[in-house]
């Protein structure tokens, strides 16, 4: 069937593995990236599907309420997959207003937009709104976040996000807009920014560069690996039921320190260099404020229920991953240079 979807974010790290996926596995919908390419998009991360015939590249602010009215009026999408955000928790830290504008204003924009344009038939459309874990908070005493779980967000990042989420459940219960939403663990793969924990400690390690471990590098995150979200993604569009949660995670813990000791072995073996070496880079800083500790998901419903699960062990992943960032040093290298460099020396330059 066509369909006429907005993706928005798709220039990002998991917006540019969904545009992609949507894209190739499906030749009959057009799909219609959205991105106002902030630090975080890149439209290198899609260079391989830029000239399908299925795909559009639309520059434009989510928190441009009137430019998003008129996007919607000239391509009356029927559906919108929802992930462009500011999505990184330290620059919540030092910038909260950007996330309460783009992550909850830019999601209410995008609502408006499509109720106006839907104007009450809502027959096979759909807002699917992408979320994170960390709405739930911290987990301490053992346990996982399942979809009741109540919300508890702790940085300025998930306050926001947990927003954004209410706004959509409100948007549904209010005027009956067609949504579904999904909160998933940590990301990890090709294309990530260097200012996440894993890209950026390859990128360190390769430059022998210290690895600033927040705090003793004790909490624990729950690793996917970025094309299984992508793939969780397509089947809560295609199958998950109108209004509900699914939440998205690998069952694959780590503490800090044990996944960077991983990260270390594989780049000693991959750049030549001694067992232990990339390890005596690890370098114990001022903790984040307000750190989580645990973030762990019971990811049981989206696979009992629409049949999901991860393709790729963690082991296998993180090779990949790998190879990826040191197979793509130019891309590294361009998104590292210029205002990179500024925010990198004034976030750690304090710890
Ligand atoms: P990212 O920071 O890599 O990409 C965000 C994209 O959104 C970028 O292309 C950026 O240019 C775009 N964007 C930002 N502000 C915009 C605006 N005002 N208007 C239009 N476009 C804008 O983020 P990501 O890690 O790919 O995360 C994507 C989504 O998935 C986010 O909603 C995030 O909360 C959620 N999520 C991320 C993870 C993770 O581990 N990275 C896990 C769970 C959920
Ligand atoms: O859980 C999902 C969330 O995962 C997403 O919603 C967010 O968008 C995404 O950024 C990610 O949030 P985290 O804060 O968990 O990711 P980050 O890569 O920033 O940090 C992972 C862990 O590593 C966290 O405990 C903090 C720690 N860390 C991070 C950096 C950047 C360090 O110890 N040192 C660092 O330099």
């Amino acid at each position: 069937m066509n369909k006429k979807i907005l993706i928005t974010g798709g220039a990002g790290f998991i917006g540019s593995h969904v545009v992609r996926l949507f894209v190739n596995k499906y030749p009959d919908y057009q799909i219609y990236n959205l991105d106002k390419l902030t630090y975080a998009g890149n439209l290198k991360n899609i260079t391989d599907i830029e000239k399908k015939t299925n795909y559009h590249f639309l520059r434009a602010d989510i928190v441009d309420a009137i430019a998003i009215n008129n996007l919607f009026e000239e391509y009356q999408f029927d559906s919108v997959i929802h992930l462009a955000a500011e999505s990184h928790v330290d620059r919540s830290i030092t910038n909260p207003l950007d996330f309460v504008m783009t992550n909850v204003l830019g999601t209410v924009n995008l609502m408006n937009a499509a109720k106006d344009c839907w104007k009450g038939e809502m027959e096979g459309k759909l807002f699917y709104h992408v979320s994170t874990d960390e709405v739930y908070g911290s987990l301490h005493d053992g346990g996982f976040f399942l979809e009741t779980t109540p919300y508890d967000p702790q940085s300025p990042y998930s306050a926001s996000k947990a927003s954004s989420d209410h706004f959509v459940r409100a948007y549904h219960n209010t005027y009956k807009l067609p949504i579904v939403i999904s909160n998933c663990s940590n990301n990890y793969g090709p294309n990530q920014f260097p200012e996440k924990l894993i890209p950026l400690f390859i990128n360190n390690i390769r430059n022998n560069k210290p690895l600033p471990v927040y705090g003793k590098g004790e909490n624990v995150r729950d690793w996917l690996y970025v094309v299984d979200h992508a793939r969780a993604i397509d089947n809560v569009y295609h199958k998950g039921k109108i209004g509900e949660t699914y939440n998205i995670g690998g069952f694959n813990e780590w503490t800090n320190l044990d996944l960077i000791k991983v990260v270390c072995k594989a780049m000693d073996k991959k750049l030549g260099r001694l067992q232990g070496e990339s390890e005596k880079l690890i370098t114990y800083v001022t903790d984040r404020a307000g750190h989580d500790l645990r973030y762990a998901i019971d990811a049981h419903k989206i696979m009992n229920d629409l049949g999901w699960q991860p393709s790729l062990q963690f082991e296998e992943g993180i090779e990949k991953t790998i190879d990826w960032y040191l197979n793509n040093q130019q891309w590294m290298d361009e998104v590292t240079s210029g205002t990179y460099a500024k925010y990198y020396d004034s976030m750690y330059a304090s710890r």
